[in-house]
This record gives structure tokens, sequence and C-alpha cells, in this order.
């Protein structure tokens, strides 16, 4: 068995092929012990006494309810919140400080559910203890990829290689397909098949990833041309809490063509998967298909509860226990998001910047950016002057003041209204330091949202720039940017997310 002593579960990503294998073995184990009456007396329990922390910002039934069980099977205990309401979240308390109690209060370990994309590798990064990550955002929610793996395992005759898949429902929207497609892409000849409305289609760069990891994605036009080819069938419900600008109405309109009812399971030898909860109003999968045999998610929900039991076990099963420093990681404070820029020639007359001593000029802002940042940054008393976009020869915005080295909050809101900002500091009238300022944009990314002061961080994954915490992909809009800065600053950021 591979050592998962204190491990984060952040990204399935993060889990090799040999490590899935491994916890999909002792699921197994447990599953066997289960059907052997053995829930309490087996041999897996915690010889020292383990707390979990269960912090759950969203709502949730089964990863709530399968994580606290799986630590009161193994003889652990488990404390914590379902919503936010009644906790000092309500009152601005921010992620880090939530964590920071965890830690103090002794907590061994703690999962979280957060609605912000890479709110968990923020969590992860901060606690002294292991995070579990119980779905964030639209992001990730790998234990429910291990529990999917867990039944397709159990169902597969302990193999993954060569499997063919089929998804449906909503796999924009949700973790759970990105999550499950994603712990697939590790093995050999895996084919995704799927079949759905475009607004609710698999999201490109998910598609181009697992393309990129070797794996077969193929869009279907109906539902049974998917069951055709399949032996799983892994339905989701439309996330609708997550969609803008879209009624439920519009959403049951879109999903008509793609239920799963009896019509399009007969005659298929296929287990019908679901994550759940399946949206009852919406009706994804149609009651009469719980009764038919194909009916596998009740019998998942049961398997997830085993490979949490696996993962808990094999995280906290060891003697001893992590002391609470009370400190905060001095690597907490920095980002690695300001590409640095080659200063080419001091200020000369009648160029932009050159009526500032000191202070602090924003370039190639897009047009009517400028004021809105002057507002966020309160200059108005503080002495500021923009030249707007509609300047001969030019299609940017400058902003000038006086203020010296603004905030990371201020930098970081003038991000969110401006992407990609080349930032001046300017002393004895010269440019002393010039950088684009570089800030996911994913607006549901957890760095975007100022009042958490979570550093943007981004990594190097083979010459692509990712956000170390959500993992989207970063384009570089700022067209200023030569070949010879950009490639530094790739060659600078670390080659993955892990060590920081
Ligand atoms: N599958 C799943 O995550 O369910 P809950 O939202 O009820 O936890």
């Amino acid at each position: 068995m591979v050592n998962f002593k204190n491990r984060d579960v952040i990204s399935i990503t993060d889990f090799s092929p040999e490590e899935i294998l491994d916890l999909c073995g002792l699921g197994k184990v447990m599953y066997d012990l289960e059907k052997s009456g053995r829930r309490y007396n087996s041999e897996y329990k915690f010889t020292v006494k383990r707390k979990l922390a269960s912090f759950f910002c969203e709502s949730s039934t089964r990863t709530r309810l399968g994580t606290n069980a799986a630590m009161y099977e193994l003889n652990g205990v488990f404390d914590g919140f379902s919503g936010a309401e009644g906790t000092s979240l309500t009152k601005n308390e921010t992620i880090r400080d939530t964590i920071m109690m965890a830690n103090a209060l002794h907590y061994d370990a703690i999962i979280m559910r957060h609605s912000k994309d890479g709110a968990l590798q923020w969590a992860a990064d901060v606690s002294q203890t292991p995070v579990i990550n119980g779905g964030d955002g639209i992001n990730e929610h790998p234990t429910q990829a291990l529990l999917d793996m867990l039944t397709l395992y159990m169902y597969n005759n302990n193999k993954f290689d060569g499997l063919t898949i089929g998804f449906g429902g909503d796999l924009s929207h949700g973790r759970t397909i990105r999550s499950l497609s994603l712990a697939l892409s590790h093995f050999d000849d895996i084919t995704i098949r799927w079949a759905a409305e475009d607004f609710l289609g698999m999201p490109k760069d998910l598609s181009d990833l697992l393309q990129s990891r070797s794996v077969k994605v193929e869009r279907l036009e109906t539902v049974r041309e998917v069951m055709s080819g399949v032996k799983f069938y892994y339905m989701t419900r439309p996330q609708t809490e997550r969609m803008k600008d879209v009624s439920q109405e519009q959403v049951i309109e879109m999903m008509k063509k793609y239920r799963v009812d009896l019509s399009q399971v007969d005659g298929f030898d296929v287990r019908l998967m679901h994550p759940l909860p399946v949206n009852s109003k919406i009706a994804e999968i149609d009651y009469r298909v719980y009764f038919s045999p194909v009916q596998s998610f009740f019998k998942q929900a049961e398997f997830g509860l085993l490979l949490r039991k696996a993962l808990l076990y094999e995280i906290l099963k060891h003697d001893g226990y992590i002391q609470f420093s009370g400190k905060l990681d001095p690597k907490l404070e920095f980002g690695n998001n300001k590409l640095k820029r080659e200063i080419k020639t001091r200020i000369k007359e009648g160029m932009f910047i050159d009526n500032i001593l000191y202070g602090t000029c924003l370039d190639h802002l897009p047009s009517a950016s400028a004021q809105g940042i002057a507002d966020g940054w309160n200059l108005k008393d503080r002495g500021y002057f923009f030249v707007p976009a509609n300047i001969p020869k030019t299609n940017k915005s400058f902003l000038k003041t006086d203020l010296i080295d603004p905030t990371e909050r201020e930098l970081k809101s003038a991000a969110i209204k401006a992407p990609d900002p080349t930032v001046n500091y300017i002393k004895d009238g010269k440019v002393i330091s010039k950088f684009v300022y570089l800030l996911c944009k994913n607006d549901n990314c957890i760095t975007r949202a100022v009042n958490e002061d979570v550093p943007p961080k981004f990594y190097n994954d083979d010459g692509t720039i990712r956000c170390r915490y959500c993992r989207r992909p970063y384009t570089l809009k700022n067209q200023k940017v030569s070949e010879t800065e950009l490639k530094s600053f790739v060659q600078s950021l670390p080659k993955s997310v892990n060590p920081l």
C-alpha cells in the first residue's frame, strides 16, 4: 500500500494510478469485511483517537454523512457545521482563519466544501493537518471520483484499462464528471461517450485536457447511441444553482431529450451510475428506472462510505499527532504572479508617466476601466490622473497616481477590472519596478475573492501557465510582453502544484 500518511486530498490528478488502485483494493477489503459482519470489529480502527472537522459551506447529504459515518466506523469522532449559517463565516471570517481554528482546536484532519474553485487548495496550504476536498465550486470532487472509481472497480473485475463509459446530464456545471474523467485518464485505452445539450456539454478545456492524456472523447446525438456502446452510464443532475440567466423551466426543456427513462435503457446491459442527488423536479432519471436492474447509484453511495473509510484510515492510522504551532507559513504571504518586465528607458519628457516623481502608473488598461480602478482604490482625494483609451494612436488607458506601493487587495481589484495591467513603480522620476500583475481569469476562482487574501500563484504545466488554486490555464492578453519576458516568467514557475 502506498503511504498516505497526513496526505491532503485536493485534486484527483494528484493521485497516481497505483494510489487509486491501492485505495480501491482497500475499499474492496472494507466491503468484504462489511459483508462478513465485521463493520465494527474489524482490524481497521484508529489506535489513537482521531477528530475530524467537517466544514460544509455548501449543502451536502452524502459527502458529509458518508465522511462522518466513515469516521464513526473507524472509531474516530467528527464535529463541524452544515451550511455557513450559525458560524462566523457569516461575520466575514476568512477560510484561512476558519482552517486555523480547526488546527488550534486539535482536529486531526479537515473536510471542507466551498463554493469557490480552488478554495480547498488554499485551505490545504494554510493547514498543518490534512485537508480533504469535499467539493470546491465547479472544480473538483476527488472523494466522489475515488468512490466512482471503486464502483467501476467492483463491477469491472478490479480494473480500469480499456473501459468505455457514457456521460449524460450536465457535463458543464458540475465537478463530478471533471474529477471522474481525470481519474480515468490515468489508465490506458479509456473512451468517454457523451450526449447532452450544447449548454450542458463537456467544456472544451476538459475535453482538450482528456485528449492530451490519450482519452478518446466522442460526442453522440442521443442517449441510446451512447448506451449502445458502454457498460456504465454516468448520469448527472443539471446544476441549476450554478447557471446564470437560465430558468429551471428552460433546463427542463433542454433535458427532455437527454433524461434517462425506461425507453433509453431498454435492451442494454448497462449499469446506471449517478453521484446523486437526483433533482426530482427535473427528474433526469425517471422514477421507473429506479426499479430497473440498471440502477446502481445506491450501491455506489455505499461504496462511497467504504472508500472514505479506506482513505481516512490510511491518512490517519499512524501513531502520534501534529502539534499546533500557532504560526502561519510565511510562504502564504507571497504570490508568484508578477511577470517582470524590462525597464528600457528612463522617463522622458512627453511620455505618459513623465509627471510622476513618486508613485504608480498602471498601463495597458482596457477602455473605460481606469475610472473604476481609481474609484476602487479610493483615490478621490489622493491624487491621480488617467488618460482614456481614445487618445490618438493607442487603444489603451493609463492610470497615474502618487500612491506608492498599492496593496495586494488594490492590485487585485485593479486586475479584476482590467486583466493583465502593467504596473510601474516610480521613484525619483525613474521606473524602479515594472511588472504585469497576473490574476486568474476564472471568475469563480478563490484568488479573486479579494477579502480572502489568497496570494495568486501559478505553475508551469509543461509550458502552460496554470492557476495553483483552480488549476485553470492562464492566457496572457497583454501584447506588450516580449517572448523573452514571458519565457523567463514561465521558467521561474514551479513545475507542479506541489511542492509550493
Ligand atoms: N454526490 C454528492 O456530492 O452528494 P452531496 O452533495 O449530497 O454530498
